[in-house]
């Protein structure tokens, strides 16, 4: 894909007031030149994340979580660099060209399925108000309690019988079966010629997404006998169900208030509990609850609850929701209801406030589990055990950082007082053996390497903070005079930008650096504070020190190599070298103690 033009990057950039954006999320408080609270990014209870509005940045001294603008975005809506120049670039009104992002083709392909769905809900949502034919479907959610207002908020429809009701009304407005067709709403026949209505005789729910557009539907029988009770749309080019949860377009202001939502499996689920006034809900809609699902709520919310249904379906769908959540670092609590109800039937026989305290005492994620598994094998036993502890095996690999998985593993060891050791050496062996590259390199333990030294930091925060000096610099130190690895890249990245644009942007440099972990360095060095007196001279000390050093490996490696040396020549040439590399030492300390 095309590059975004450094200009517009730029533009944007301007247009957008960092202390603004980032107050959507965060509750800021002015502290001096910066603003200060509570790290979206991680959990803590006195405020170490901080917004720069000069420099246009935010840094948090906590987890590390650092960057400008886009990589807010990024981080906060789990986005890619690209969607958040979108997304930023439409908060301001700033026209990004054609060919950034996906082509107009594309973007004419996905204009006509959001038509064609905006069509169908429109229709169906009439029939379910003014029609005849909308009558008994009025009459059903009638009896499952739904008011108007709630058939309003939730734009629900009726799909009548006939086997081209919205073919025949989408062609009238220029959207085509085929085009119908990809966009789920109609079927090829089998005779091979012409199209049917996918949704016939159902009660719509319309699915949107986070813009409110509608994407898909949900379409339920009027019939007990008609099957399947429910039918969904396919996936299209814009409905992917393991990314889209129902009613978050609608909750997700509820659920950010709450920091915490309710997630649910079924249409009428979430309806019925939002009619009872328990807004912040989400529904999974037919499809087992993906990583994605999860990463989704993460951004609106610290705590999910699961409400799934009593009986065995439920269970075994909350089981695996709960694998699901563990990655995410989500806290995350399941509530068990009686097995005779689901959270629709529950909320209208016994009431809001009866189904919010049983989410107030949801149990742990692990707790639920392993009752579970207490119900389907007999941990009394060793064998038992063993079964249990085959199908816990991935649930402990699942917590991205070490300490969550250590904590789950204790915490697991002791529930089913199995030694803690043997499960951790057991545990690593299963790993290991299918997956033995992507684990060591995707998961470096963050403990595993220290810190690059502390004055290869304080330059690089410099040259960030203080880009006047980065000519000289370039002319006169090569990044692999620092000694660590992550500071040399930075170096290097700082001195590539350097030369692609003379003012340096912190923001584009951690944009561009792949490696979260660097990026996040890179901000950690931004943020800290230089005295601008003494800046110059802080310059030249560490600029000196870093060219000593190097002469020192230099030097060092020359002594190797003439140790080593056996033909004559060589070792005139390496001793030249060496007068001249100690030389160049000396004047270089000359420099540093004047
Ligand atoms: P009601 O019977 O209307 O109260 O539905 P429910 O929400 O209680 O349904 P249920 O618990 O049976 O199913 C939960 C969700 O699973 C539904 O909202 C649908 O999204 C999906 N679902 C249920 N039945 C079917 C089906 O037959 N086919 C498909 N594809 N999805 C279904
Ligand atoms: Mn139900």
């Amino acid at each position: 894909m095309p590059r975004i033009p450094e200009d517009i990057l730029q533009r944007i950039r301007d247009a957008t007031d960092i202390v603004d954006l980032i107050s959507e999320h965060v509750q800021l408080v002015k502290k001096g030149r910066n603003y200060s609270g509570l790290c979206p990014f991680h959990d803590e209870k006195t405020p170490s994340f901080s917004v720069d509005p000069d420099r246009q940045f935010y840094h948090c001294f906590g987890c590390g979580a650092g960057g400008n603008v886009f990589k807010f975005i990024q981080e906060i809506d789990r986005v890619t660099f690209v969607e958040a120049v979108k997304f930023l670039a439409e908060r301001t009104g700033i026209m990004l060209p054609q060919n950034a992002g996906p082509s107009r083709e594309e973007d004419a392909a996905a204009d006509e399925l959001y038509r064609a769905n905006d069509l169908a809900q429109k229709y169906f949502h009439h029939l379910l108000l003014n029609d005849d034919a909308g009558a008994t479907a009025r009459t059903y959610l009638q009896t499952r309690g739904l008011t108007g207002e709630t058939i309003a908020r939730f734009g629900l429809g009726y799909a009548p019988p006939q086997w081209d009701a919205l073919i025949k009304v989408a062609g009238r407005r220029g959207l085509s079966p085929q085009i119908l067709e990809r966009a789920g709403l109609a079927l090829p026949r089998s005779t091979g010629s012409g199209h049917y209505d996918r949704f016939r005789d159902r009660v719509a729910f319309p699915i949107a997404n986070l813009s409110d557009r509608t994407i898909a539907f949900g379409a339920r029988a009027l019939q007990p006998d008609q099957e399947p009770k429910y039918l969904n749309s396919p996936e299209t080019p814009i409905y992917h169900k393991g990314r889209v949860l129902y009613g978050l377009s609608d909750t997700r202001d509820a659920i950010r208030r709450q920091d915490a939502a309710l997630v649910v499996e079924g249409y009428m689920d979430l309806i019925s509990l939002a009619q009872a006034g328990i807004q912040h809900v989400v529904a999974t809609s037919g499809t087992a609850l993906t990583e994605d699902h999860c990463r989704l709520l993460a951004r609106y919310a610290r705590q999910v609850v699961l409400l799934f249904d009593g009986d065995a379906a439920g269970s075994t769908a909350a089981m695996r929701a709960c694998e699901a959540f563990l990655g995410t670092g989500l806290d995350t609590r399941v509530v068990s209801l009686p097995s005779e109800h689901d959270p629709d039937t529950f909320v209208q026989a016994h009431g809001s406030d009866a189904l919010l305290k049983r989410a107030e005492n949801a149990q742990s994620v692990l707790d639920f589990y392993l009752k579970q598994l207490a119900q389907q094998h007999d941990l009394s036993n060793v064998e038992g055990k063993a079964r249990a502890v085959e199908r816990l095996k991935p649930l402990l690999a699942k917590p991205r950082d070490a300490v969550r998985r250590d904590l789950l593993l204790r915490e697991v060891a002791e529930r089913l007082s199995v030694d803690e050791q043997s499960l951790r050496h057991d545990l690593q062996a299963s790993l290991r053996r299918p997956q033995r590259p992507r684990m060591e390199s995707a998961e470096p333990s963050p403990t595993a390497t220290p810190d690059p030294p502390r004055h290869e930091l304080e330059f690089v925060g410099l040259l960030l903070n203080f880009s006047q000096f980065i000519p000289q610099t370039v002319r006169q130190l090569a990044p692999d005079s620092l000694s660590d690895a992550r500071t040399q890249t930075l170096c290097r990245t700082i001195f590539d930008r350097h030369a692609h644009s003379k003012a340096i942007d912190l923001g584009m440099i951690i944009s561009e650096l792949e490696d979260d972990a660097l990026a996040r360095l890179a901000a950690q060095c931004a943020a800290q504070d230089f005295d601008e007196e003494q800046v110059e001279r802080q310059w030249r000390d560490y600029l000196l020190y870093f060219q000593k050093n190097a002469l020192q490996k230099r030097i060092a490696n020359a002594r190797q190599a003439l140790a080593t040396a056996s033909d004559d020549g060589e070792i005139v040439r390496i001793s030249a070298e060496l007068v001249a590399l100690n030389q160049e030492r000396q004047a270089v300390a000359a420099q540093q103690s004047s």
